[in-house]
This record gives structure tokens, sequence and C-alpha cells, in this order.
């Protein structure tokens, strides 16, 4: 009897240790796979790194650091960074000037790239402005519009709040709407807009602004400090739609695609235009030049255009995918390349419309019936929009 015991105690430790083992190797190449699909980047993916030397001069500074903050989380491989001969910065009062050493060319990045290089090692800004808790999300908000906007632009955010932005029901649903800002001080030559702004923040309750220079290059910054601000607040929002302050949005049409979804499949949401297959432009010319010397490879698939629908499980872990992903200067292709980290796919609807229509097309409402987001409209354009969509005399 007793030894039937302890024969059954030999075998439970056993499956034990093996499973601890299964569990470290698994750690140790935690990587997913997916990474794998992706051109030059592909041999960091899988376990295969555990056992392989590589050169690490030559590797595109952005492959470099991922590869960097990788071994730096691992407790094994933690000891194998010397041979980077890179230390982050410690504080996000340096500057990543080691980074820019090791650009050959470096001098010859357009100035807005010098600076997301110097500044990519900092993801703490402290937030400025921000609603109370009890008023970011009122009376259990499921839906939560969050609307990159810049500090200038007060008449977009007054066309939003006036029209698709209204904060209130939609479909039984309750929507909020909160904007995103960044800092546009006088020392970056722009003018002082604070007591202004002071006035609308005082006056809505719906600005978020954190402590960081609002340029192009630095959305991704923005959009993971709202990822992160999210994960604190807001329990009852199911969906978020993450937008620029140009675009258009039906949100019957919208909430109406996401409830067409089972719960589990929602919960996995990633939605807008998806864009596959594309590869950084090296043409130093272009608004997304992207040197050889910074990134290699194509991109990931990932959501272009003015906005994204998103689940608030995917938020949550794509901010806990971003801490292990160096920052990237374009805000969609970041977005793809923490999705790929999650090994998510995101989901394409042709009601996220961002080519420009013909101005004829323009004044045919009846072609905006299938429509969730344009992006690319003035302020009045919006109004116009809203208002010749509610027009009960609109027949389709
Ligand atoms: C790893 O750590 C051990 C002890 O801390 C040290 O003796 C060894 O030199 C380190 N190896 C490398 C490659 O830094
Ligand atoms: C490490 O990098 C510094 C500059 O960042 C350079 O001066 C030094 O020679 C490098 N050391 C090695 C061993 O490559
Ligand atoms: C929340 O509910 C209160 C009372 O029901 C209402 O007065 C208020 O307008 C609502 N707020 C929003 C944003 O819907
Ligand atoms: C909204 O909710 C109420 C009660 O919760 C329900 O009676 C009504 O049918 C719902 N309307 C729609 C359009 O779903
Ligand atoms: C982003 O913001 C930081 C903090 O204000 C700033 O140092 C950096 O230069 C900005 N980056 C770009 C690309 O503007």
């Amino acid at each position: 009897m007793k030894l039937r015991y302890i024969k059954a105690y030999v075998w439970l430790s056993c499956v034990f240790v093996a499973n601890v083992i299964v569990y470290t190797v698994v750690t140790l190449s935690r990587r997913p796979l997916s990474l794998q699909a992706s051109g030059r980047s592909a041999f960091i993916g899988g376990h295969l790194r555990l056992w392989q030397h590589r050169d690490l001069h030559g590797l595109p500074l952005w492959d470099l650091l991922l590869l960097y903050m990788d071994r730096l989380e691992n407790p094994i491989l933690r000891n194998t960074t010397a041979q980077f001969n890179l230390t982050l910065p410690g504080t996000c009062g340096e500057s990543f000037h080691e980074a820019s050493q090791r650009l050959v060319d470096f001098s010859s990045y357009p100035s807005h790239l010098q600076a997301f290089v110097l500044s990519m090692h900092c993801r703490d800004y402290p937030l400025l402005v921000g609603p109370a808790d009890d008023e970011a999300c009122p009376n259990g908000t499921q839906l939560l519009v969050a609307v990159r906007s810049q500090m200038a632009n007060f008449d977009r955010r007054q066309a939003i709040r006036q029209t698709w932005g209204r904060t209130g029901l939609v479909r039984n649903v309750t929507v909020q709407t909160l904007f995103l800002l960044g800092r546009q001080g006088s020392g970056d030559g722009h003018p002082d807009l604070e007591a202004l702004l002071e006035l609308e923040r005082w006056k809505n309750r719906d600005l978020l602004l954190w402590d960081f220079q609002d340029t192009f290059y630095n959305l991704s910054l923005k959009n993971i400090l709202f990822l992160g601000w999210l994960r604190g607040h807001c329990p009852s929002v199911e969906l978020i739609f993450l937008g620029d302050d140009d675009v258009f949005v039906r949100v019957d049409t919208l909430m109406a695609y996401a409830g067409s979804f089972d719960a589990v499949t929602r919960r996995g949401l990633f939605a807008g235009h998806v864009i596959q297959d594309a590869a950084p432009v090296h043409d130093c010319k272009h608004k997304h030049y992207v040197p050889e010397s910074f990134y290699q490879g194509t991109y990931p698939p990932y959501v272009g255009g003015g906005g994204i629908l998103c689940s608030r499980d995917v938020a949550t872990r794509l901010h806990e995918a971003s801490c292990h992903l160096p920052l990237f200067p374009i805000d969609n292709i970041y977005l793809g390349i923490c999705l790929r980290e999650l090994a998510l796919m995101p989901q394409n609807h042709p009601g996220f419309w961002t080519f420009n229509m013909e101005a004829e097309g323009q004044e045919d409402l009846c072609a905006y019936k299938e429509l969730i987001m344009v992006d690319h409209r003035t302020p009045q354009d919006i109004i116009r929009l809203w208002r010749g969509l509610h027009d009960p005399a609109l027949a389709c």
C-alpha cells in the first residue's frame, strides 16, 4: 500500500520536473514564430537564436535594439548583452547618443528622424492634463473614441464633438470621446495656447495631454501612452476607436460591425483598412522615409489611414507587447509590429476609407451608406456630412 504511494509521488515529481524543463525552454525561445515570416528580421525569431552566434555589426539599428531588449529581459541571456557594446540611457533627460554614433549615416537622417532616434529609449512622459476618474468614462461607457489631435486644432475637435463624436447613446451603447494631445510649447516655435486650452478643458473635460513634443514621429508614443493610460481607466469600455482628428466616423455602422462578431472573436478584434506586404520607403524625400541603416525587410500587415477599431483586450495586450519592442517612427506600422508580436492578424473592412474620394462622389450621400470611417475631411466637411446623413429626407 505504502509503496504504491511512494511510486505515485516519484511519478508525479518526474512529471513536475519535466514540466519545468519544458517551460524553461519555451520561455527562452519566447518570441512567436510569426516573426520569422518577416524578411531580414527573421533570424531573430524562434529558438534558433539560443544556439546561434550572430554578427551584430551591420544589423539595422531597430533590429539590433529588438535583439538587445529581448536579451535584457531574459534572465539567462541577459549576461550576453555585453557583446552589444550598448547601454540605453537611464533617464529620459539623456539623449540616446550611442545609437546615433552607431549609425554611420546619422548626419544624413532628416532632422525629425534624428530627433526620433535620440529619444526612442524613452516612453515615460507624465500626463499633464486628464479628466478625473469619474469623468473619463461616465455612465458605464462601452465605446471609447480616442481622437489623436494637436493643441492648435480647436476647430477639428469642436466639429467632432458637435457631430459624430457626441457622447451619449448610440445603438444602446454609451459612447465617450476623448482627445489625445502632446505638448507644443513656445520653445518649439508654437504660439502659446495654454490659456485657450485651459478654457477648453474646463468646458469639455475631454482632453488628455502628455508632456512630450507632439510631432508626426511621436505618434507611436502617443498611441502607447494612451494604451497605458487605458489600462488604469475606463473599466467598462469594451471597444476602442483610435483615430485622427480629420476623420468622419459613422458610430452606428461601427457598432453594427462590432456587433456582428461573437463574443470570442470580438475580444480579439483589431480592424481597419489593412495593408499587406508593404516595405519601407528608402526615398529620402518621402514623408515615410526610413533609412536602410534603421530598418530593413518588409512591414507586417498593418492598418493604414486615419483610424482603427479594437477590443479592450487587444488594447491591453498591445500595450504589453510594446514594452518589449523598440519604438518605430511610423505609428500605424508600430501597431502592426506589436500585433505581429502577439500573433494577431488585423481584420480588413471595406467601410474604412483611406483613399481620396472624387469631388462629385463626395456629394452623393448614398455612397456613404456602408461607410464606417473616412479620413482627410475638414471640419466643414464633417459637419456637412453629418447633417446630410441625418437628413430625414435622405432616401437611399
Ligand atoms: C556572465 O556572468 C558571470 C558571472 O556573473 C561572469 O563570470 C561572466 O563573465 C559573464 N559572461 C559574460 C559573457 O559576460
Ligand atoms: C563600444 O562603443 C564605443 C562607442 O559607442 C566605441 O568607442 C568602442 O570602441 C566600442 N567597443 C568595442 C569593443 O567595440
Ligand atoms: C450620464 O447619466 C446622467 C444621468 O442619467 C446624465 O445626466 C448624463 O448626461 C449622462 N452622461 C453621459 C455622458 O451620457
Ligand atoms: C435598447 O435597450 C432596451 C432595454 O435595454 C431595449 O428594450 C431596446 O430594444 C434596445 N434597443 C436596441 C435598438 O437595441
Ligand atoms: C518626441 O518627444 C520628446 C519629448 O518631448 C522629444 O525629446 C523628441 O524630440 C520628440 N521626437 C520627435 C521625433 O519629435
